[in-house]
């Protein structure tokens, strides 16, 4: 049994494609696993607490319940529209993972892996309470960039421990923070230097997430400090905090895993304690966290480990670093559905603009090629042509395939498959496509359409192998474009989303059509300005925001 994960989502805000480039290829990955056989387990949740969450929640004025039952239930719709489908989406504020968690920090307490320690922490005077994470902006001690108070996320990306922010100051009220003495936990993190050096030497996954983990595993390890001052939370065993989020978030995978397993009647210990494989989608940002904290944590409560950890390149938006303060941002809701675009489109684009690794350019006009020139000019030219002419002349077709279609389509499967095991999901789609090209060739050189005058069975025999292509495109493009897939199938008669991969090489006596219709729409010129005119008037805006000293999202 293998476990998928993909990093859960904070639920403070709109899903943007900055967290589809993660979703989707990992989609992609379980839809293929599925259809190669695999017993497949795929889960997520939202991430509902942290500074994350109390921080937006106050700014909005709402409770931080308030905020996760608003943003879980859009990314749960999200998901939906988007054919990302978990087998348990949750929440890491209900009471199940609060069980699941408890569980696990005592476990580590009682193998001696906790200790209190005194440290000083920010506070704001005026607010009067102490700034936890979120709550405190400064400058980074390793690389000097403006930070946040967990994490230098403008900068070198590292965790930052409560205390070690320079020039700190209160995220509310724009204070300069003090510091004060109080007690909190720590994990001994540095006690598992030498257990993180060998398992890092052997983690499968991304380079970029094992470069980067291998890096600061041997560079440096501090204690962990577990626990905040936060009333929203997992509470921490027998004082007045909670834990800290990047401790119960990650947690969130197994307690969503035993909600999966209860649903689909699956033991869930096969996974988390015996040796299930567990691969983890995250984006590039919390390598840090999936590599090192969280491994430590599974061994020292003596849990199954990670095989792989899958990290998705950062996202551009119009060759613009990502930004929602800036503007930089696509929303899936507002920007993309609501333009009424075909939510396939969107796949594609995310998993065959670039390598899963690398940075990932969303562009609008890069957007309306992609759909016009490859998968309208390629893909949905062979299958209509096909399936039209297919229909028009014959209606039944009896199945006699050229072997050399046979052929090319065991390349194509055994390309995909190869791609998949290297985490190069670009490759599968290319891969994909180009027996879309081999189509269009054997079509065009073929010419059934002059062939029908002369000789009819010859003629069969050719729409037979082209019927053969077709067939394999839908198989082998489901996990891709699952809504087109799902509609081309029931023309030719397949159920896809009950298929296999290996399917596309069993001949059936005939195929029987019916009426067949377009794979897809094409994106027109004047939808795409509108979109770019819209994208360009938000940043513009966002700018003016921005110049006016109000940086929080509006
Ligand atoms: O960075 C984030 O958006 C976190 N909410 C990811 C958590 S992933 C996992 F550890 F739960
Ligand atoms: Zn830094």
């Amino acid at each position: 049994m293998k476990l998928i994960t993909c990093g859960l989502p904070y639920a403070n805000g709109k899903a943007h494609i900055g967290h589809l480039r993660t979703y989707i290829p990992a989609d992609i990955y379980v839809k293929y696993l599925r259809m190669l056989g695999e017993d497949i387990i795929f889960v997520c949740g939202s991430d509902s607490h942290g500074t994350p969450i109390v921080v937006n929640a106050e700014q909005a004025n709402l409770t931080p319940k308030q905020l996760v039952d608003i943003y879980h239930k859009h990314f749960q719709e999200i998901f939906e529209k988007l054919d990302i489908n978990f087998d348990f989406y949750g929440r890491t504020d209900e009471r199940y993972h609060h069980q699941t968690t408890q569980e696990i920090v005592k476990k580590l307490i009682e193998k001696g892996y906790v200790y209190p320690k005194e440290i000083e922490l920010a506070y704001c005077p005026r607010c009067e309470r102490f700034l936890p994470d979120r709550y405190v902006e400064g400058i980074c001690p390793y690389c000097g960039e403006i930070a946040r108070g967990d994490e230098c996320d403008q900068g070198c990306g590292r965790h930052l421990e409560p205390g070690e922010i320079l020039e700190a100051k209160c995220k509310i009220c724009g204070s300069k923070a003090v510091y004060k003495k109080q007690k909190h936990y720590f994990f001994k993190l540095t006690e598992f230097k030498e257990f993180l050096e060998d398992y890092l030497g052997s983690l499968e996954g991304t380079e970029n997430a094992l470069n980067y983990a291998r890096q600061w595993v041997k560079t440096e390890l501090k204690d962990w400090c577990i626990t905040r001052n936060l009333e929203w939370g997992v509470n921490f065993p027998d004082e007045n905090l909670v834990v800290y989020v990047w401790v119960d978030a990650p947690i969130g995978y197994i307690s969503f895993t035993k909600k999966a397993c209860e649903k689909l009647g699956k033991d869930w210990r096969k996974i988390w304690l015996k040796n299930g494989e567990i691969i983890h989608f995250i984006g590039l940002d919390i390598v840090y966290h999936h590599c090192i904290f969280w491994p430590a944590m599974l061994k020292g409560a003596e849990y199954n480990l990670p095989k792989a950890v899958v990290a998705s390149g950062m996202v551009k938006v119009e060759g613009k670093t990502f930004s929602k303060s800036r503007g930089y941002v696509v929303w899936v809701e507002e920007d993309y559905l609501k333009a009424g675009l075909n939510t396939d489109y969107l796949r594609y684009y995310l998993i065959n603009y670039t390598s899963h690794q690398r940075d990932l350019n969303f562009s609008w006009e890069i957007f309306k090629d992609k759909v016009n020139n490859e998968l309208i000019a390629t893909l949905g030219n062979f299958m209509y042509r096909v399936l039209h002419f297919a229909w028009k002349n014959f209606k039944e077709v009896r199945m006699d395939v050229d072997k050399e279609v046979i052929n090319k389509i065991q390349e194509i499967r055994n390309k995909i498959v190869d791609s998949l095991n290297d985490w190069e999901f670009k490759v599968a789609s290319d891969a994909f496509m180009e027996l879309a090209s081999f189509g269009n060739l054997y079509f065009q050189n073929a010419k059934p359409w002059e062939l029908i005058k002369q000789d009819k069975d010859e003629c069969e025999k050719i729409i037979s192998s082209c019927l053969q292509l077709v067939k394999a495109l839908i198989i082998f493009g489901y996990p891709i474009l699952p809504k087109t897939m799902e509609k081309m199938g029931k023309i030719i008669g397949i159920d896809v989303e009950n298929a296999k991969v290996d399917d596309a090489l069993k001949i059936d006596a005939k195929i029987i059509l019916n009426k067949p219709k377009v794979p897809f729409e094409k994106v027109e010129d004047e939808k795409i300005k509108e979109l770019e005119e819209y994208l360009e008037l938000f940043m513009k805006l966002k700018s003016i925001v921005e110049k006016e000293g109000v940086l929080d999202e509006i």
